[in-house]
């Protein structure tokens, strides 16, 4: 049987091997030593980030979702887009509000719709297919890398939502606003989902969730690693750790080796040794500064026209728009 959408194919399973491969060659042989987080999201990860989005502990899930609930009818008015690009996507669920906006005023023309895990990509975009009739584009991509080569039928918006802007440090932040801001047309729009600085113990509980889940989550790229690269990690021999970072003001998930040992990387011809209490960073996730924002989505070309945040001041979203100074 066909697919009734669209797949496009950005990143094959050799083009995933190889990048993994460099990734964790050189991450984990620097210190400290690291993993980056795109490689969280197997089948498996992704089933696990999708029950942290539901967790009492995790709001931002929550947050973005009343903002969307409040202002997606702006949104798709302001944005005039006939067409919804979303950059990982994953299950594409709070985006129905969006969805149901632009099609509320008949303006729905095309579904975008980017990610690296590619089960919970086909699955999204057979559903979203269904409840649109448009057609419907999964593109299985790596957005550090692919923006500019996506199919872009019609005026479009943007979306990037989940705070995963925030996965990534500053120059690599500035670098990705600034592919978004070449891939768009010069009346496309952007909408950016960040998450915004509160109590801390707030933030550590969103990241070290009571049942666990979070840990899981974490410790599964030690599977994804040990299927891809044949590593032996002993997920057993781990720990989860969320730890607040005050000065670069975000969280770091970090995976603490509980014990000395040695890991074999077959792949990469590589054998590590941790010491006991040695931490892998796997994740940061930044919390942002609603005043900053503006100054910092400027500096890649952007420009914001609204932002708004949920009730309780928890999470930001914002609709920019390429600014004057890159235009060309
Ligand atoms: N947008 C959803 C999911 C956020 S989780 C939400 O707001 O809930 C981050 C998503 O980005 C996951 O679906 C993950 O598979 C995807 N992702 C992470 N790194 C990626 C990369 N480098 N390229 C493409 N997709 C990526
Ligand atoms: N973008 C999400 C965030 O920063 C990703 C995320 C949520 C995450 N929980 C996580 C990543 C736990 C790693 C581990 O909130």
């Amino acid at each position: 049987m066909t697919d009734p959408f669209t797949v496009d194919v950005l990143v094959t399973e050799a083009d995933r091997r190889r990048a993994v491969e460099e990734d964790v060659r050189s991450g984990l042989s620097t210190r400290p030593r690291s993993i980056p987080p795109v490689w969280f999201y197997d089948e498996v990860g992704s089933l696990l980030f999708d029950r942290i989005t539901r967790l009492p502990e995790y709001y931002l899930t929550r947050a973005e979702r009343a903002i969307l609930e409040a202002h997606s009818a702006d949104i798709a008015g302001a944005s005039g887009a006939e067409t919804l690009v979303e950059i990982g996507s994953g299950t594409s669920e709070k985006t129905r509000l969006l969805l149901d906006a632009m099609a509320a005023r008949g303006s729905l023309r095309h579904i975008v719709l980017v990610d690296i895990s590619e089960q919970v990509l086909r699955v999204a975009a057979g559903e979203l297919e269904q409840r649109y009739r448009v057609p419907v584009h999964a593109v299985i991509g790596d957005l550090r890398r692919d923006l500019v080569r996506l199919p872009r039928p019609g005026r479009q918006l943007w979306a990037f939502l989940g705070s995963t802007i925030g996965n990534f440090e500053p120059a690599a932040r500035a670098a990705l606003l600034s592919q978004f801001r070449q891939a768009m047309g010069a009346d496309d729009a952007l909408l950016l989902g960040t998450d915004l600085r509160k109590d801390v113990d707030r933030l550590l509980a969103a990241y070290d969730d009571s049942e666990g889940v979070t840990a899981r989550f974490n410790l599964n790229v030690l599977e994804v690693l040990d299927t891809t690269l044949g590593a032996d990690f002993d997920p057993r021999r781990f720990e989860h750790r969320a730890v607040w970072n005050a000065a670069n003001s975000w969280i770091e998930m970090r995976l603490r080796s509980t014990s000395e040992q040695q890991v074999k990387i077959p792949a990469l011809d590589m054998v590590i040794e941790l010491e006991e209490g040695e931490e892998i960073l796997t994740e940061i996730s930044t919390k942002f500064d609603r005043s900053s924002l503006p100054g910092e989505l400027a500096g890649s070309g952007l420009e914001v026209g609204s932002s708004w945040t949920d009730p309780a001041g928890d999470f930001l979203l914002t609709l920019a728009r390429p600014g004057p100074s890159a235009l060309r």
